[in-house]
C-alpha cells in the first residue's frame, strides 16, 4: 500500500476526528511536508480533507471517482479487483490497456478503469460513448480453460452479473437482449463486448468489458442513441455511486465464474433465460449480409442461440443482430 493510500486510510478510519499533522507524520513515518504534498494529491484525486494551522486534518468526503482504493473498500471478492486494478482517468479503450496487461501475463480478476474514454468500442465496430466520470468503463481479464467454440458462455454469465448487480442496485426492472445488451423499458443502459485471445485449440485470455451508463442525463446522450439508450440517472432521476454498482457486478462476475468452473453453467443459463425471456420469441438474426429467422428453441450447453426456421430446420447462431419480431427492440450482437 503507497504511503498515500496509508495516510487515507488512516484519515478515514478517524473520520470524525481532527489529526494533527504532528501525528500523522509521526504515524506515517514522514515528514510533515510530505504529509501535505499528499494532502493535496488525495484533494486532487477529489477527496474533501478540511485542513486547519490548529488542528490539522479532518476527513469530510470520499471521492466520487472509481479509484482502486474507493473500489477495494468493502469490495466482497475473493480475487477479482484484489489485486491490480488498473486506473486511469482517461484512456482510449479499457479493452485495449486489458489486452496489453494480459499480453503481459497480467493474472485473471485484474481490472483497468477509465474515467473516460476516448476511443470506447462496442460491437461489431461501433463506438461507445464515455462521458468523463458519468459511467462506468471497465474490462476484467478471464484465463478460462476452455476451448474457443465455447466461448459464448462467458458472455451469457458476464451479461447475468451485469444484469443482476444493475437490478440489485438500482432495483429497476432490467432485461437481458441475446446474448448480451442490458436493457431497461426497451432501452440500452449497458452492453458488454469480449475480446478472446485463443493459442491452438484453447482459449488464452478473455477480456470482459462493461460499459455501463450511470449518471448520463438525456440531453447529453448523442442525437444518434438518443431513442434507443438510456441511463440510471433518466430512468431513476437519481445520481447513483458509480463504486456500488462496480463492487456488485465484479461480485457477481465472480461469484458466476466460480459457478461455471464448477460445471453449474446450467444454473446460470437458467438466470439468464429470466433476464433474456425469448424462449419460444419469432426472432431475426442478421449477420455479414445473412438473416436467419426462427423461434428460439433454447440456448445449448455451449451458450449458442437455437432457432428453428418456418421449415423446421435447426440453426446455432453464434453471432448477430438480433431483433424480435413482435417487439420494437434494437438489435444486439455479440463479437
Ligand atoms: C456494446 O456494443 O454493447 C458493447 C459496449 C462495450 C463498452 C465497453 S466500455 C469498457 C470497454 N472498453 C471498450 O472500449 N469497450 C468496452
Amino acid at each position: 500500500m503507497s504511503t498515500k493510500v496509508q495516510l487515507l486510510s488512516y484519515l478515514k478510519e478517524n473520520r470524525e476526528t481532527w489529526v494533527s499533522g504532528e501525528s500523522l507524520s509521526t504515524k506515517m513515518a514522514i515528514s510533515r511536508s510530505a504529509v501535505w504534498k499528499h494532502i493535496k494529491a488525495l484533494r486532487a484525486d477529489g477527496y474533501t480533507i478540511e485542513s486547519s494551522p490548529k488542528k490539522g486534518y479532518l476527513f469530510q468526503k470520499a471521492s466520487d471517482l472509481l479509484l482502486p482504493e474507493e473500489i477495494r473498500e468493502g469490495l466482497k471478492t475473493r480475487s477479482f479487483g484484489q489485486q491490480e486494478i488498473a486506473y486511469h482517468r482517461e484512456t482510449d479503450s479499457t479493452n485495449l490497456r486489458a489486452k496489453e496487461l494480459a499480453d503481459q501475463g497480467a493474472p485473471e480478476g485484474t481490472v483497468v478503469i477509465s474515467e473516460k474514454q476516448t476511443s470506447g468500442r462496442g460491437r461489431r465496430g461501433r463506438s461507445w460513448f464515455s462521458p468523463a466520470e458519468k459511467g462506468i468503463y471497465a474490462s476484467l481479464i478471464l484465463r478460462p480453460s476452455l476451448p474457443p467454440n465455447e466461448a459464448p458462455k462467458i458472455v451469457l454469465l458476464t451479461s447475468v452479473a451485469a444484469a443482476e448487480a444493475l437490478s440489485i442496485r438500482t432495483k429497476l426492472p432490467v432485461t437481458i437482449k441475446w446474448p448480451n445488451d442490458i436493457l431497461v423499458k426497451g432501452k440500452k443502459i449497458a452492453g458488454i463486448l469480449i475480446d478472446i485471445e485463443t493459442e491452438m485449440d484453447a482459449v488464452n485470455y478473455v477480456i470482459v468489458g462493461l460499459g455501463l451508463n450511470v449518471n448520463i442525463p438525456y440531453h447529453s446522450l448523442p442525437e444518434s442513441i438518443r431513442n434507443d439508450a438510456t441511463s440510471i440517472l433518466i430512468e431513476t432521476g437519481k445520481q447513483t455511486p458509480r463504486k456500488d454498482i462496480i463492487r456488485e457486478y465484479l461480485r457477481l462476475c465472480e461469484k458466476y465464474y466460480e459457478q461455471f468452473n464448477e460445471g453449474r453453467f446450467q444454473e446460470i443459463l437458467e438466470r439468464w433465460e429470466k433476464y433474456a425471456n425469448i424462449i419460444g420469441q419469432r426472432i431475426r438474426v442478421d449477420l455479414a449480409g445473412k438473416t436467419h429467422m426462427g423461434n428460439v428453441s433454447h440456448i445449448d450447453p455451449d451458450g449458442v442461440l437455437v432457432i428453428i426456421d418456418s421449415d423446421g430446420r435447426t440453426h446455432r447462431i453464434f453471432s448477430g443482430d438480433m431483433t424480435v419480431m413482435n417487439e420494437m427492440n434494437r438489435g444486439g450482437s455479440i463479437t
